[in-house]
């Protein structure tokens, strides 16, 4: 019996994630989780005749934790799209303030109801949050670096849309699985087209070309919060990408050969955490491809590092630099 909670439910990608969620084959119970609207959404979805079983969970007031202990007892696997999202001009560093204790407060509630539950983080700034989700399990004495994901796989979707769409007579988006390493925002995303199938069609671009897609990697959430002019940020193609994610760590318990890219604590019990570590300037947090398994993460593929272009290493040393403040500041929100 696998079980999912979703905190953050009601919301603009919470919705979707769910009705994702609802029609995964591996999912027996879906736990809606959120402090407004939940019941709605759960009844709604409880309507399809996918198998697995549907609950909702909403707080009667603010002083209320049963709600929040009830949806995660017996989680296998909480993903966390909670928060307040961009509007237009704001960066995700902004959001600190309001969603920094909110995702601490949910790290809270897994510590003492789903110790032992695999956590995926998309409420921004990934790049601090998920230090703060680390060290709110620490505290509580049940951190397992290898459960613990930050969701970058919406750089990687985009990555492999964008080249993709350069190139739209000859590829489509699925003949390309990018590695996207480092953080989630702004310079901190660095796409790795000079590696794979994406080589060739990257070494034909000119400067120019090469520089402006990578931009578009690298600030791609903007176009979709100016769109939106207001209303939010990405949710759609977020939900997907938070989706293929928790599929892919689903498909894990029964097939060994699964790598995705997350942003992970480079704890040097993981294979290969100790290695990506000294060639990344000792930082804890990073995002890079890793090999899942039953028991979460199982190695983390430091190799990449050791690839990449010239020009992709000037990337990786202004990611690492702004890395080491963002990481620093979730850290410091719980230990201060
Ligand atoms: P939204 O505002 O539509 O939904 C957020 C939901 O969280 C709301 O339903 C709200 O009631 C709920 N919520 C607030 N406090 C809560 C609490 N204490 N416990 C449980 N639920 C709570 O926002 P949206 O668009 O769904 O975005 C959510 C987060 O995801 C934002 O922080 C956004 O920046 C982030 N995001 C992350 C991306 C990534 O690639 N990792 C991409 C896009 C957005």
């Amino acid at each position: 019996m696998v079980k999912v909670t979703v905190c953050g439910a009601a919301g603009g990608i919470g919705q979707p994630l769910s009705l994702l969620l609802k029609l995964n084959q591996n999912v027996d119970e879906l736990s809606l989780f959120d402090v407004v609207n939940v019941p709605g959404v759960g009844a709604d979805l409880s309507h399809i005749c996918s198998d697995s079983k549907t609950e909702s969970f909403v707080p009667s007031s603010k002083e209320d934790k049963s709600a929040l202990a009830n949806s995660l007892k017996g989680s296998d696997l909480v993903i966390i799209p909670a928060g307040v999202p961009r509007k237009p001009g704001m960066t995700r560093d902004d959001l600190f303030n309001i969603n920094a204790s909110i995702v601490r407060d949910l790290a809270q509630g897994i510590a003492e109801n789903a110790p032992k539950a695999f956590v995926l983080i998309i409420s921004n700034p990934v790049n601090s949050t998920v230090p703060i989700v680390a060290e709110t399990l620490k505290k509580n004495g049940v951190f397992n670096p290898q459960k613990l994901f930050g969701v970058t796989t919406l750089d990687i979707v985009r990555a492999n849309t964008f080249i993709s769409q350069l190139y739209a007579k000859e590829t489509k988006p699925s003949d390309f699985n990018i590695n996207v390493i480092g953080g989630h925002s702004g310079e901190t995303i660095v796409p790795l087209y000079s590696l794979g199938n994406s080589k060739s069609y990257y070494e034909k671009l000119s400067q120019d070309d090469q520089k402006a897609l990578i931009h578009r990697v690298q600030f791609g959430g903007d176009e979709v919060v100016q769109a939106k002019n207001g209303a939010g940020s990405a949710t759609l193609s977020m939900a997907y990408a938070g989706y293929r994610l928790a599929e892919s760590i689903l498909k894990s318990f029964k097939e060994s050969s699964v790598v995705e890219c997350t942003f992970l604590n480079l704890d040097e019990s993981i294979k290969g955490a100790k290695e990506a570590k000294q060639l990344i300037n000792g930082l804890d947090f990073f995002s890079l491809p890793v090999k899942l398994g039953v028991n979460g993460i199982e190695e983390v593929h430091y190799q990449v590092l050791q690839q990449i272009s010239d020009d992709e290493k000037k990337l990786l040393q202004v990611a690492i630099d702004q890395l080491t403040k963002n990481i620093e500041k979730g850290v410091a929100f719980i230990k201060n």
